[in-house]
C-alpha cells in the first residue's frame, strides 16, 4: 500500500529545519531538531548523550561558561538554525546521504566538532524521519521496505556497576538477554518479570536502599563481587518461572578502560592486579560457570591484540562486542576487522554522528560477520528513533536499559507497537548469538 502512492517530488524539498534546546534524562540540555518538507512531512528527533564519551567520537557541543553547568549547547542550537537550516534548504530529504555529506562538510573537522555532532545528529535523524513521514511512512519500512519486519533481542541493563553506579562493582552493566522466545513482545514480558524478581530478591538481600536505580533504570545494589550480581540475575530469571540460559541469558559491558591501569598494564578487578591473560581467564571461568553469551569492553579500548585473542578463545561461544573499542568509527572498525577483534559492533548513531555513516558501519558490519547492536546512550530523551533504525537496518540486537524509566521503556513501547504492525515480524531469538549457551 505504501509504494502506490505516488509523491511529486517537490514535496519531499526541505522547507524548514529548526532546532530548540530541551533536557535529556540526567537533566542536562541537548538538541532537538524539527525538519519540515513541502509536503509537511514533519521529522523530530533529539540527541542523546553518554557519560563517557572517547576521544574517537563526535563531539558534543557544549557552550561552557557558568550557564547549566557549562552544558548549555545554545551554540549547536544556532548552528542548525543559521547554518545547517539554509545549507539544507530546498534539498530532497530522501537524498539522506547527500544531506549528511553537506553537513559533514561544511563542519569541516574529522570529529564534528565546530557545528556539533549534536547539532548534526538530530538533524541527520530529523530528515529521515520527515521524508518518511511525507510518504506517510513509519521510519522502519522508510529505511528497510519490505524488508524491516525482524525485531531485535534486547539486552536489558538491570544492575548497574562502573561508573554508572555509586557501588563497588567493577563491571558497568548486567544484561538479561530472553533470546529463548518466540516473540518481540513475549521476550520482554519474561524479561520484565525477571526485572521485578530482581528488585524483591535485592531488597530482601540488601536493604530497600538497594532498589534505586542508576542512569539506564537498572538497580544498583552495595555489591562488591562481580558473581554476587550474576547470581542475582540467576535466581530473579528463576523466580519468575524462567529457565537461564535456555530463556534468558546474561549479558555483561564490563566497560574495561575504567579500571584498567594504563602505567601498569593491569586491570583491577574486586581490588587485584591482573593481566590481559588473566582477565581473558577471568572471563572464561565465568562463561564457564554462568550462562554468558555477550561481552562488551573486556579488555581496554585500545588493545586490539588482546580483542582478537579473546575472540579467538570465546568468540564461537559468545559475542565478544566493540564499544568503546570502535566507538561507532568506521576508521577503527576497519582496522577492529583486519585484526580479527570482536565479533560484534555496538552502533551508536550520535558516536558516528549521521544516519549514512550509521548504515554504512552497519553494512561493514554485515559483510564482515560482525553483529550489530544499536545502542542508547546513558543520557537519553523519549526519542524512539533507535527503535525504528532497529528494525528497518535488521539489526538483529537492540540495548536500551531497563524496562524503567521513561525514556529506556519509551524504546521498547515503539518496538511493541512496530511488532503489531508488521504482517509477519521475525524475532530472531537465539540465532542473534553464536550459540545456546547451555
Ligand atoms: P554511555 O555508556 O552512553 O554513558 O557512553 C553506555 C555504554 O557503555 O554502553
Ligand atoms: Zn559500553
Amino acid at each position: 500500500m505504501y509504494y502506490s502512492t505516488i509523491i511529486p517530488d517537490e514535496l519531499f524539498k526541505i522547507k524548514e529545519v529548526k532546532a530548540r534546546m530541551i533536557l535529556d534524562s540526567r537533566g542536562n540540555p541537548t538538541v532537538q531538531v524539527r525538519v519540515i518538507t513541502k509536503g509537511l512531512g514533519v521529522g523530530i528527533a533529539n540527541a542523546p548523550s553518554g557519560a563517557s564519551t572517547g576521544i574517537h567520537e563526535a563531539v558534543e557541543l557544549r557552550d561552557g561558561g557558568r550557564d547549566f553547568h557549562g552544558k548549555g549547547v545554545s551554540k549547536a542550537v544556532s548552528n542548525v538554525n543559521n547554518v545547517i537550516a539554509e545549507a539544507l534548504k530546498d534539498m530532497d530529504s530522501r537524498n539522506q546521504y547527500m544531506i549528511d555529506k553537506k553537513m559533514i562538510e561544511i563542519d569541516g573537522t574529522p570529529n564534528k566538532s565546530r557545528l556539533g555532532g549534536n547539532a548534526i545528529v538530530a538533524t541527520s535523524l530529523a530528515v529521515a524521519k520527515a521524508a518518511a513521514a511525507t510518504y506517510e511512512q513509519p521510519l522502519y519500512m522508510y529505511l528497510g521496505g519490505r524488508f524491516a519486519n525482524l525485531l531485535p533481542v534486547p539486552m536489558l541493563n538491570i544492575i548497574n556497576g562502573g561508573v554508572h553506579a555509586g557501588n563497588k562493582l567493577d563491571f558497568q552493566e548486567f544484561m538479561i538477554v530472553p533470546a529463548g522466545f518466540k516473540s518481540f513482545s513475549e521476550a520482554l514480558k519474561a524479561a520484565v518479570e525477571t526485572y521485578h524478581e530482581l528488585k524483591r530478591i535485592l531488597k530482601e538481600r540488601y536493604g530497600p536502599s538497594a532498589i534505586n536505580v542508576g542512569d539506564e533504570g537498572g538497580y544498583a545494589p552495595p555489591m562488591e563481587k562481580i558473581t554476587e550480581a550474576l547470581d542475582a540475575l540467576i535466581d530473579a530469571i528463576k523466580a519468575a518461572g524462567y529457565e537461564p540460559g535456555k530463556e534468558i541469558a546474561i549479558a555483561l559491558d564490563a566497560a574495561s578502560s575504567q579500571f584498567y591501569n594504563k602505567d601498569k598494564n593491569v586491570y583491577v578487578v574486586e581490588g587485584i592486579e591482573r593481566s590481559r591473560e588473566e582477565m581473558i581467564e577471568l572471563y572464561e571461568k565465568l562463561v564457564d560457570e554462568y550462562p554468558i553469551i555477550s561481552i562488551e569492553d573486556p579488555l581496554d579500548e585500545e588493545d586490539f591484540e588482546g580483542f582478537a585473542e579473546i575472540t579467538k578463545r570465546l568468540g564461537n561461544k559468545v559475542l565478544i562486542v566493540g564499544d568503546d573499542l570502535f566507538t561507532t568509527n568506521p576508521g577503527r572498525f576497519r582496522k577492529g576487522i583486519e585484526a580479527g577483534a570482536a565479533n560484534a559492533i555496538l552502533v551508536k548513531v550520535n558516536q558516528v554522528g549521521t544516519l549514512s555513516e550509521t548504515m554504512m558501519v552497519i553494512e561493514e558490519a554485515k559483510f564482515n560477520n560482525y553483529r550489530t547492536i544499536i545502542s542508547h546512550r546513558s543520557g537519553e530523551t523519549e526519542d524512539t528513533t533507535i527503535a525504528d533504525i532497529a528494525v528497518g537496518l535488521r539489526a538483529g540486537l537492540i540495548k536500551t536499559g531497563a524496562p524503567a524509566r521513561g525514556e529506556r521503556t519509551a524504546k521498547y513501547n515503539r518496538l511493541l507497537e512496530i511488532e503489531e504492525e508488521l504482517d509477519r515480524p521475525v524475532y530472531p531469538g537465539w540465532k542473534a548469538f553464536p550459540r545456546i549457551p547451555v
